[in-house]
């Protein structure tokens, strides 16, 4: 559908939740990646407001994706390939990046390739270490989601575990909110731990019945309130910084859990991790230590490739590409909220 013979400029646009991403590629290579964070529209609530969040998307894609243009030094003319999120996520918030990146490529005859949100953040770790190697173990830690895949070959994502109610980034910044520490939790709760006492609080957490690969971030979540409530917690409580240590230390501990039964049970020759919360040190050096532990590589996105960002969309959209996925312009490519 291209009508040049070679396809060598993709533009990506990510907007499933409250970033409002857009990327440029030049044959694979992120030459852009515009992050618009919507942080300070949404901190007032301590969480993301879906109307908010596709409101806003609305009022930033056009800016952002011009951004990305001129920041690689390429006319909009010039793009070969789109590429989009499809989902999971806000459908409100989807829609906008999905309508646009559909009018793009109508208005300008060109191909459009859909991108699952999840696949994007595992394959944020390829942007930076094209050569993996397979199979690998991958968990991804995200506001949304929390699950451990199985990567037997390029592009094929076995799911081996997910959680059953809050995702790891959800239980951080729900804690946040309640003590009032501020929105996203996860980054606040990181810098407020500093120097604490990760031993000195101590959650009982129930086993879960079934030793799958599940996680379960509930009863963690009841058992920190319960603590903030017996020590009557708060901002400026002497014992806040050992508290909030103690908890990221249990939340890193029971996500590590998993990951270590599985390399037993599966053997991966490498090990990946993506997602929001990703970024935080005690997860980054907790994996490291895993993996060294294993005699394994650890592969960990520089933190701003593991937030959303539509640099991994299109990271993916052009090994999709390179793999044999058509080249066509599906007006009927849907949003999927999860
Ligand atoms: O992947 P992401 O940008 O969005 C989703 O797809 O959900 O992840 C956002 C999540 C939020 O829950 C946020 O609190 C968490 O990532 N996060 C962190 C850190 N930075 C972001 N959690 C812990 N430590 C951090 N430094
Ligand atoms: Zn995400």
């Amino acid at each position: 559908m291209a009508e040049k013979s070679e396809v060598r400029w993709l533009l990506a646009i990510e907007t499933s939740c409250d970033e409002t991403s857009a990327a440029v590629l030049d044959r694979g290579q992120i030459r852009s990646n515009i992050i618009l964070s919507q942080d300070e529209i949404h901190a007032p609530y301590g969480g993301v407001v879906p109307e908010l969040a596709s409101r806003q998307h609305l009022k930033s894609i056009d800016y952002i994706v011009n951004e990305s243009l001129e920041r690689a030094g390429v006319k909009v003319q010039d793009i070969d390939l789109y590429a989009v999120t499809q989902g999971p996520g806000l459908i409100g918030s989807l829609l906008v990046g999905l309508t646009f990146a559909k009018g793009l490529a109508y208005y300008f005859k060109r191909p459009l390739i859909g991108v699952d949100h999840l696949e994007a953040h595992l394959e944020a770790a390829f942007v930076e270490n094209p050569d993996i190697e397979f199979p690998a173990l991958a968990l991804l830690v995200s506001g949304g989601h929390t699950s451990l895949y199985f990567l037997e070959k390029p592009l094929t994502y076995r799911l081996l575990g997910k959680t059953r109610d809050d995702a790891a980034g959800e239980c951080l910044d729900k804690i946040a909110k309640f003590l009032d520490l501020g929105y996203p939790g996860g980054p606040v709760i990181e810098k407020l731990a500093r120097g604490g006492d990760s031993e000195r609080f101590h959650f009982s957490v129930p086993k879960m019945k079934k030793p799958g690969y599940d996680f379960s971030f509930s009863g963690l979540k009841t058992a920190a309130l319960r603590i903030i409530r017996e020590n009557n917690l708060k901002r400026d409580h002497p014992a806040l910084a050992d508290f909030l240590a103690s908890f990221e230390e249990i939340v890193v501990r029971s996500l590590l859990e998993k990951v270590s039964r599985a390399i037993i049970e599966f053997q991966p020759v490498a090990l990946i991790l993506g997602g929001g919360v990703a970024r935080n040190e005690r997860l980054r050096s907790g994996f490291t230590r895993l993996a060294e532990e294993n005699k394994l590589p650890a592969y960990i996105p520089s933190p701003r490739l593991c937030t959303d960002n539509a640099g991994m969309v299109g990271a993916l959209a052009w090994k999709k590409h390179r793999r044999g996925e058509p080249l066509v312009l599906d007006l009927e490519l849907d949003a999927y909220p999860r």
